[in-house]
This record gives C-alpha cells, structure tokens and sequence, in this order.
C-alpha cells in the first residue's frame, strides 16, 4: 500500500512546486499562516509545519513580523574561497586584542552576535537543576572524598562509551579522561603532546582559542588552508608536513569555527592515515558533531584512525550548557601522558556534575532535545544568512554552514572589520572581527557572527545596523529583497 504524506508535507510539496514553477518568484510573500490554515481547512500548526520544511530545504525565509518570503536560490549565494596562507610558521599574538573583543560584545545591552553562545531558553536547564537536587540527595558520597578519587566517574564514562558508537565507536572506556569543558582537553592534549617552541598545523580560519592556547603555551602556528565546504585541505597539510617540524595537527572537523564546514568521510580517512604515517598526533575538537545539519551524524576524524594516534576532545557547552564545564578527551595511545597533566592541571572533575551529566545522557531525553536543537539552530543560521544577503553590501560572500550555529561572512575587499569594530560597539553591535582566526593576521576583510540566539527583531535590526556599518545602506537591503 502507498504511503501517503503527511498533510503539512502535502502543503510543502504544493508551495515548493509553485516556487519551482515560477509561480511564486523570488522575494515574493507566501500568503499568511493564518489564510492559508482558512482556505486550506488546516490548523494553523500543521501550515507552520510546511512552512519550516520549506525553510529546512532553503526555499523560503521567515522575516520578523513580516511572513514567509520565496528565498533567492542557493547558489545565487556567493560564497567564501579558501585562501592561500603563509609557508612557514608563525607565532600568535591575538589574546589581548580577542580578550577586549569579547568582553565587549558581552556588556549588557550589545546584540549577542560576537561570543559562540546560545541563549539560555534553547537549554535543558530546567531539568539540569532537577537532576542536580536529585543527585545530591541520592549520591551524598560524592561530595566526601578527595578530589583525586573520582577523576573519572564510571557511569559518565559508560554513557561517552555508548554514545560512541554514534562516533564510528565503540571506543573503550579505558581511553577518556573527563575535563572541566573542552578548552581544557585542548590544552591537556596540546601539553601533552608539544613541548613551548613546537609547530601545530591548525586550519585557516581556525577558532580564536586554539590559537590563544598556542600562544600563551608559547607554540607556533602554521596555518592549512581551508575549503568552506569541506574544511582543511589534506594536500595543503600533506606538502607542510613533509620536511618534518610539526609537533601535532589541531583541527574541527566537524563543524569548524568559524566556517561550519564538515570534512568528507574520505578526506578524513586520508588525515589519519598521513598523520599516523608521519607520527604526527592528532587534536580533534568535535564539540560540533552533534550539531550537523544533515541527516546523519557525521563520524570524527578518530572514527578511520585504529593507530591511537587522534585524541577525540568534545563537551556539552554548546547543546547543553555552557556553564555545565564538562568535557572530555578520548587521547588513544596519548592517554597516560594526557591523564599526567589532567592530574597536574585540575585534579579531578566536580563529580557532582558528572553524575548530573551521566543521569541526563542516560534518559533519552538528550536524543530528543539534541533533535529539536540541531533544526533550531540550523533555522537561526538560515535566517542569519537571509539578514546578511538583505542587508551586507551586494558582493558579500557568505558560509554555508553544514553544523553549528556560527556564520562566517567575508565582505569585499578593503572594508576593515577591525577598524569598523570600535564603531560597531559604540552602536551597541558586535561581532569577531576575521583576524582573530589568523595568526598570521589575514581575513581583514572577515568577520563572525553568533546564531545561537532566536532571530528575533532585534537581531535583525542589529544585521540591518551592521550592513550600514559595512557600507551596504538601504540601497543594498532594496536590492537584496528585489
Ligand atoms: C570549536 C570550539 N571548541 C571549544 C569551545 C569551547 O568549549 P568549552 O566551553 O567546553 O570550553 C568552543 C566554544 O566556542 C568552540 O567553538
């Protein structure tokens, strides 16, 4: 017997047939939520419904307090190149200048859009307190012990473990130290592995606070370029890595800030094998893997590796709560010289936590909200890119984020995102001005914006604000609404 479709997916399928056939073009509006529900005898969450699918496909975009409107197509979109980087290795030298950046754009009253964070409503916090009331009640043993005792819990390492196999897993137990959040595993597998001095491959853009942690370790970083879509350039790292001299590869491959890129299955298979080969260990920072945009969880770069050369390190600031500080390392063959400096470092994990943590993965309620936020999240990239094209000025390339929920915007050349910053704040706006993915100071001319808040009128009305900045007017928003 035939399946038949739901009816939101009916009305989906209707509305995308318009749209493909030219009856609906772009930039028009789709009639409202409400006449459609009366003419069509549907309510009104069933019209919702079709109209996120048509969201989700890329065909339409909501606009605060306006409707649905046709969106223009995908590839019309120009988006980032990768660039070409610096031969050699460089020092770091940004922290000062990131420091000042982000405590800016968090002053009350700045538009969110410079810190990677979500907003607050999008997190389980509700049921995180539940937990923690229920686990200091049941397990009052975990607050009487040294702090050396319960390094790693075994029930949280037992959830890790089974959650791995969604990893290309299972991975064995033996193998995780758990950390207080994944800026720590960074910086236990860095010192683990490199010695002040070294050289660390790290993709081009890469995230602000791995070059931080090279810099103050007092490392070198040699940048690999990077495609938007599919991340570091494995024939880049191959020629860097020739002559020797590089201590350790520190890589997102899934999800990578800023661009959300996600690296093929084959292009991860052959980093492993060259690393291995090369004895060159691994950093892989997968905070992002849970957070894709496709169908399916794509595997870490640690899923083609059997040498126990990757050290996967990953926490739960992004889908659960930031403030939760847990984080883990699954270090492979690297485990003993990593658990050394977790031991010197920190000690153990609050254990409390980490009861608290292990409870909620063991629910199944995790599935379900990881479910709703990866399209929550996917939508607020969507609506952040259709801002961007409305309002930016009419060359601006713009990242299509395959994870995520940061969005990489590169604007034409000579327009100075480090120079406009300063104006920006005094707006009240924000942003990470683009050569503070670089070490070596390039993407001038780039910035990130964080979609981890709902795009909400204010949030538009800070894109709109931005695109003056930039230089892209009311001229340019005429134009990209046309
Ligand atoms: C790629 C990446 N790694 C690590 C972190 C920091 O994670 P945590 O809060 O667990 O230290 C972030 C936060 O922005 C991130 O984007």
């Amino acid at each position: 017997m035939a399946i038949e479709p739901l009816r939101y997916e009916k009305l989906a399928g209707e509305l995308a047939g318009m749209i493909s056939d030219g009856i609906l073009k772009q930039g028009d509006r789709l009639p409202s939520v409400r006449r459609l529900s009366q003419e069509r005898r549907l309510s009104v969450s069933t019209v919702v419904q079709a109209m996120r699918q048509l969201e989700e496909r890329g065909l339409v975009e909501a606009r605060p307090q306006s409707g649905y409107f046709v969106r223009p197509p995908a590839m019309a979109r120009r988006e980032p190149e990768a660039r070409a980087t610096p031969d050699g290795p460089m020092p770091v030298d940004i922290s000062q200048r990131l420091v000042h950046v982000l405590q800016a754009g968090a002053k009350p009253g700045v538009a969110p859009l410079s810190a990677a964070l979500p907003a607050n409503e999008l997190l389980p916090i509700a049921a995180l307190h539940r937990l923690y009331a229920g686990v200091a009640r049941r397990h009052p043993h975990l607050l009487e012990t040294g702090s050396h005792v319960h390094m790693d819990l075994p029930p949280l390492v037992r959830q890790l473990v089974r959650r791995s196999l969604a990893w290309g897993g299972p991975l064995a137990a033996e193998e995780f130290v758990i950390t207080n959040s994944c800026t720590e595993a960074l910086n236990l597998c860095l010192r683990a592995v490199t010695r002040p001095g070294d050289t660390v491959a790290v993709e081009s853009p890469a995230y602000y606070l791995m070059l931080q942690l090279l810099e103050t370790l007092g490392l070198k970083a040699l940048e690999i370029p990077c495609d938007p879509r599919t991340g570091m350039s494995v024939e880049a790292l191959e020629l860097a890595t020739r002559n020797g001299g590089v201590a350790a590869c520190l890589l997102v491959a899934n999800g990578s800030n800023p661009l959300g890129s996600v690296m093929p299955d084959e292009r991860k298979r052959r980093l492993a094998a060259l690393m291995a080969a090369r004895g060159i260990p691994v950093i892989e920072d997968d905070i992002y893997g849970d957070l894709h945009f496709g169908d399916e969880r794509p595997w870490p770069v640690k899923a083609f590796d059997d040498s126990g050369n990757v050290m996967l390190c990953a926490s739960f600031s992004k889908c659960l709560s930031p403030s939760l500080r847990i984080g883990f390392i699954a270090a492979g063959r690297h485990k003993p010289a990593v658990a050394l400096q977790k031991t010197i470092t920190s000690g153990g994990t609050n254990p409390l936590t980490q009861m608290v943590l292990a409870e909620y993965l063991e629910s199944g309620a995790v599935d379900r909200h990881l479910h709703s936020l990866r399209r929550t999240y996917r939508r607020q990239v969507e609506s952040m890119q259709a801002a961007v094209s409305r309002y930016f000025p009419a060359s601006t390339r713009i990242a299509q984020p395959q994870a995520g929920y940061v969005l990489w915007v590169e604007l034409p050349e000579g327009i100075d995102t480090t120079q406009l910053h300063g104006r920006a704040l005094r707006e009240r706006l924000s942003y990470v001005p683009g050569e503070l993915f670089s070490a070596s100071g390039m993407y001038r001319n780039c910035l990130r914006l964080n979609c981890g808040n709902p795009h909400t009128p204010e949030i538009d009305d800070a894109i709109r604000r931005l695109g003056r900045i930039f230089g892209g007017g009311e001229s340019a928003a005429k134009e990209g609404r046309a």
